[in-house]
């Protein structure tokens, strides 16, 4: 088969720096609103959720040229690299356009402008606005504020930052996040408790807070009848889910994803990102009893050493990882498992490099993501002495991705013949009579058929493998569908 780079949604979006959803328009009054998207799924839908405030409250239209913009958006990541670096030459270039068009308006939001703050109008003046991950709900009256003290003298004008951390009334004040097709994506917690060392996120987003469970349920009755047939449940650490019921009871993640799955419409289910230690019994159960459950797993275990573990602070060891996956595959023998990697962790020696590279080939996982550790100013890694030289960092990552990649290519390839699932989403623009679908474990799957089955699932038998992320197949049945 001809290997093509698989390239899944969220990280192409963080390499292109992708606009979320622009809409074209020739009408000069119509005002239009930039959005530049680094990182993270969360960002993904925490830039669909700024476009919808501010086309709520000010009428504002997505596009994907700056250059004609009236207002521009950069939504920050900060969880590896120069990124502060990043924000600001982004901006250098955004500081031009300010200088033809002083009615510009700049915001920079996401986790750069939670750890930056007013350090980010210190070093780019022409900045208007700073929100973080947990105020960015706030953006239409800080719109309202900028756009009242434009004419002020300059030392009237009040600092327009706002990185607090206000619970949960981000979740208040949202309107309903934007349908795509038949996939939508629901955030169902925020922030991260769990301190891992060299992680920023507890300290970006805040602690872990989840969205109430009557408010989960009914954005998802709401998707489901609008036509949405895939949820995915979003959030830093999905399985701390502790959602507070009408009176005042917790409902759990495993009991999160029993309600959910009742919803009638709702025929498949995914959620990212959880974490070991609260990969419980009862959720494996799930994967038993809910047929709508994918069968594909990213579970983060960043490294297959028990001593680099515990310099991470991740709390639980490799056996615990192993005995919980066994567990699960015993309920789905054919669960896909896909994972994150740090290579070169301050101290990790060749032997623990060794037992990661053996832990990746026992596991056999798909499509996984592996990066070099970037050290992460205020997180306690940042002070361990590292002194693995880069190039022997570089080296490991390559043998890791090499392995990585020749595991998902057999994972394609055993797909030869196996009857998949799949989601039909559209109609192949190169032929009308071919229709395009994703299997469980996120593969496209072409067949021949009607474009009117579009939104219903089906039993594909795959016929043959075409590249890394694409097969082709045949239909053996049509489900009903699920509404
Ligand atoms: N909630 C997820 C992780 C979110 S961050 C979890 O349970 O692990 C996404 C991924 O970025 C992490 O899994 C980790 O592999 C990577 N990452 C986070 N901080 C990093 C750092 N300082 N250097 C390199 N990679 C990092
Ligand atoms: Fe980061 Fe660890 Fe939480 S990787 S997001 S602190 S689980």
């Amino acid at each position: 088969m001809t290997v093509q780079t698989f390239i899944p949604s969220a990280v192409k979006a963080a390499s292109e720096n992708t606009v979320t959803q622009p809409m074209h328009t020739a009408d000069v009054s119509i005002k239009k609103l930039y959005i530049e998207t680094q990182g993270c799924q969360m960002n993904e839908y925490d830039s669909h959720r700024m476009a919808d405030l501010l086309g709520d409250s000010h009428g504002y239209v997505l596009t994907d040229n700056p250059n004609e913009a009236d207002i521009l958006l950069m939504n920050t990541c900060s969880i590896r690299e120069k990124a502060q670096e990043k924000v600001f030459s982004g901006l250098g270039r955004w500081r031009k356009l300010k200088e033809q068009n002083p009615d510009l308006v700049i915001g920079v939001g996401g986790c750069v402008a939670s750890q930056e703050g007013d350090n980010i109008q210190k070093r780019a003046p022409y900045v208007d606005m700073v929100f973080g991950p947990q105020t960015l709900h706030r953006l239409p009256q800080m719109l309202d504020q900028h756009q009242a003290q434009v004419e002020k003298p300059k030392k009237e004008k009040i600092k327009l930052v706002d990185i607090s951390f206000p619970d949960i009334e981000k979740f208040d004040f949202l309107p309903e996040p934007r349908v795509e097709g038949f996939k939508a994506f629901v955030s169902i917690m925020e922030g991260c408790s769990k301190y891992c060392s060299f992680c920023v996120v507890p300290y970006t987003r805040g602690e872990e807070v989840s969205r109430p469970l009557d408010d989960v349920l009914a954005e998802i009755a709401g998707l489901a009848e609008k036509g949405v047939r895939e949820i995915s449940l979003l959030g830093q650490n999905v399985n701390g889910y502790r959602g507070e019921t009408f009176d005042g009871e917790i409902c759990t993640f495993p009991e999160l994803l029993r309600l959910v799955a009742e919803i009638p419409g709702i025929g498949r289910l995914r959620y990212t990102t959880s974490h070991p230690l609260e990969f419980s019994d009862d959720l494996i159960q799930c994967y038993r009893d809910l047929p709508q459950m994918v069968s594909h797993l990213h579970l983060p275990v960043q490294s297959g050493s028990n001593d680099v573990l515990q310099a991470m602070k991740r709390n639980h060891t490799i056996d615990v990882y192993i005995d919980k996956i066994a567990k699960l595959r015993k309920v789905r023998p054919d669960m896909h498992l896909s994972s994150d990697f740090i290579i070169g962790f301050p101290g990790e020696t060749d032997a623990n490099f060794a037992e990661t590279l053996q832990f990746i080939k026992d596991l056999d996982f798909d499509h996984s993501y592996s990066f070099i550790y970037s050290k992460r100013p205020g997180t306690p890694a940042s002070d361990l002495p590292d002194d693995t030289p880069e190039q022997v960092k570089k080296d490991r990552l390559a043998q890791v991705q090499q392995v990585i990649k020749q595991s998902s290519i057999d994972k394609t390839d055993a797909m030869l013949g196996k009857i998949e699932r799949v989601l039909i989403e559209k109609v192949s623009d190169k032929d009308p009579n071919v229709l395009i679908g994703t299997a469980d474990n996120t593969r496209l799957v072409t067949f021949i058929g009607d474009a009117a089955w579009i939104g219903r699932f089906a039993e594909i038998e795959i016929t043959e493998i075409k590249t890394l992320n694409l097969v082709y197949g045949e239909l053996l049945n049509l489900e009903p569908d699920v509404a």
